[in-house]
């Protein structure tokens, strides 16, 4: 089934609230790019998708300045509060989309990112959502024709069983264990206080 028939998120209910709806406003001209054209005409080198509030986003975006990052999110709230966290930080060399990360992907040229982030993606623990997971064998795929040589992907987990999961939907590809310098998120903290393990996987395509 292809990706674009199942999604990997729920679009939440509810109205943004006024402080984001501000952020949004004033800043998405900035950071924002709405135009898929926009960003094939300038490739990013990394790819991070669903950066939840932004935090590690804007944290690693300040370590590496001069890394061209599209940072990729489906909840308007999440996206206002990157935008906050980007214009406190004075970084310009981050670019936001809203909306699925995988019409973007499959959008970008072969071998183009050096790096796709995925951290905590959602679970989709019971049996009959699976489906829902983002990655599986078809995002494997293209995720290795997205990559440059030496590129990989990151992903975090702290869901019991997802690093299965990940191995098993990433067959054929090089992955070890990591303790990548990545910072802790809202999200993170809430699953080491639940007893929680976190796993961090680098995981080179096959060549
Ligand atoms: C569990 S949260 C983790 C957020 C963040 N990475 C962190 O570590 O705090 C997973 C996020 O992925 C986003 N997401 C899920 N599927 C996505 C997709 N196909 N494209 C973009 N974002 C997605 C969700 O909206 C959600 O915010």
């Amino acid at each position: 089934m292809a990706h674009t028939e199942i999604r990997s998120y729920l679009v939440r209910r509810g109205r943004t609230g006024p402080t984001s709806r501000a952020a949004l406003e004033r800043l998405w001209p900035v950071y924002g790019e709405s135009e898929l054209a926009a960003v094939l005409a300038r490739p990013p080198r990394i790819v991070e998708i669903g950066f939840g509030m932004g935090e590690a986003t804007a944290l690693m975006a300040a370590a590496a300045p001069a890394a061209e990052l599209l940072a990729v999110e489906v909840h308007p709230a999440g996206i206002a509060a990157l935008l906050r966290r980007l214009e406190a930080a004075d970084l310009t060399h981050v670019r936001i989309w809203h909306g699925d990360a995988v019409p973007v992907l499959e959008a970008l040229p072969d071998g183009c990112l050096d790096e796709v982030r995925l951290f905590f993606p959602d679970p989709w623990p019971k049996a009959r959502h699976a489906k829902r997971r983002l990655l599986r064998p078809s995002f494997a795929a293209l995720l290795a024709r997205v990559l440059a040589p030496g590129g990989f992907l990151h992903l975090a987990t702290d869901w019991p069983g997802y690093e299965e999961h990940a191995r098993e939907a990433l067959a054929g590809w090089t992955v070890v264990t990591d303790r990548r310098d990545r910072p802790v998120t809202g999200y993170e903290r809430r699953a080491h206080r639940d007893g929680r393990e976190v796993v961090d996987l680098v995981c080179h395509p096959p060549r």
